[in-house]
């Protein structure tokens, strides 16, 4: 996700546990094939990351390829191409799910890449362009013929953006009429529902964006609860310290500014539904140095080990934000060399409403 699974997010939650695969932000080609420093910064990766993908966007048949060799020789793993990126600024220019209209390009586009490298290709999809022309089976058809080795489907058109629920007999039409293996995507937030999605649709992974986010144990108590366990009960503890973490994780990799941003971003939806976790927020948005930060944290997580409600009556009118969507993100998904930041210091947050 653009704006969030940047390498520090990404390391987080592998580190808790039971996810496959992990998966670079959107990278533009374009930034990618003029040397953008923001771009270089995006294809970081560790090797407790691995088998990690990095994923692209673009509809220029030359930088696409270039960009794939490039992603080949920095030893990603997978080459994973974007056909579902909604924002206008993306689709105006043919890439991201503008792809999913122009079906003569992607196959161009794809043998290309094909050609071009010699790790897996994988393809992230959209049901479809618009609600009138759903072609997510025709697409991943397609996609097999000309050597892609995994199809996500996230099952909503661009045209829904992320409203309603995504559409998961999609995916098991999909898994039905292609034999390479199918990934399912859309609103998975518990264990039960991507137990539930598996069953229904027979597709052999599930990608979980914003439910991980809210849970970075989900991966883990799925994959318990897939292998007959019971699935893991985070501490009290284990949310301070996951919370911690990330903030020593970006200390490491950036300036105190952009890492209190980053911060209030994982903070926001990591204490959603916790109790407190509205007044928490309103705090954490007001502080303005990483001792604030962290001294809020502990006075936090201590009032919810004494069984106390945080900064006295609850209130649910705070300041929250919410990570909606992609589109206000593709500044900082290498789509131009230098992306803004937002004054906040928060790179890829927007308001609910956006
Ligand atoms: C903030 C944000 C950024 C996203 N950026 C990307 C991206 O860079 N590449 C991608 O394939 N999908 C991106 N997506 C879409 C998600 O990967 C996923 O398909 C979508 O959110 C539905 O899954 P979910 O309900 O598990 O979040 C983004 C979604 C959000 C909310």
């Amino acid at each position: 996700m653009a704006g969030v699974t940047d390498f520090t997010f990404r390391r987080l939650l592998k580190r808790r546990g039971g996810i496959g695969m992990t998966v670079s932000e959107f990278i533009s080609v374009e930034g990618m094939t003029r040397n953008s420093p923001q771009s270089k910064r995006m294809m970081r990766f560790v090797e407790e990351e691995r088998p990690f993908a990095v994923q692209i966007f673009g509809a220029n048949l030359d930088r696409m390829a270039m960009a794939s060799e490039m992603a080949e020789e920095i030893g990603a793993d997978i080459l994973d191409v974007n056909c579902g990126c909604p924002a206008p600024k993306v689709v105006k220019k043919g890439g991201g799910s503008g792809l999913l209209k122009d079906l003569p390009l992607l196959e161009k586009i794809l043998k290309e890449i094909k050609r071009s490298i010699s790790i897996p290709l994988t393809l992230k999809i959209r049901s479809g362009f618009s609600n009138s022309d759903v072609n997510c089976v025709e697409v991943a058809k397609l996609a097999e013929q000309c050597g892609v080795e995994h199809i996500a489907l996230h099952g909503r058109t661009r045209e829904e953006r992320y409203t309603g629920l995504a559409d998961w007999d999609l995916v098991r039409q999909v898994k039905e009429a292609v034999s390479i293996p199918v990934s399912g995507n859309g609103d998975v937030t518990s264990v039960a529902n991507a137990v539930a999605r598996f069953k229904e649709t027979n597709c052999d992974g599930i990608l979980i964006g914003r439910g991980a986010m809210q849970n970075p144990w989900l991966f883990r108590q799925i994959h318990d609860a897939l292998e007959g366990r019971e699935p893991y009960e985070p501490s009290l503890q284990d949310k301070q310290d996951v919370l911690l973490e990330f903030f020593e994780l970006l200390r490491e990799d950036m300036p105190e500014l952009p890492a209190l941003g980053k911060m209030k971003q994982l903070a926001g939806q990591f204490t959603k539904g916790l109790r407190g976790g509205s007044k928490f927020r309103q705090t954490l948005y007001h502080s303005h140095s990483a001792d604030e930060i962290l001294e809020n944290i502990g006075a936090y997580f201590d009032t919810l080990g004494r069984g106390e409600d945080f900064g006295g009556e609850q209130s649910d009118s705070d300041l929250d934000l919410e990570i909606g969507s992609c589109d206000a993100l593709s500044n900082d998904a290498g789509f131009r060399a230098g992306g803004s930041r937002s004054a906040a210091g928060a790179p890829g947050v927007s308001r609910a409403d956006n």
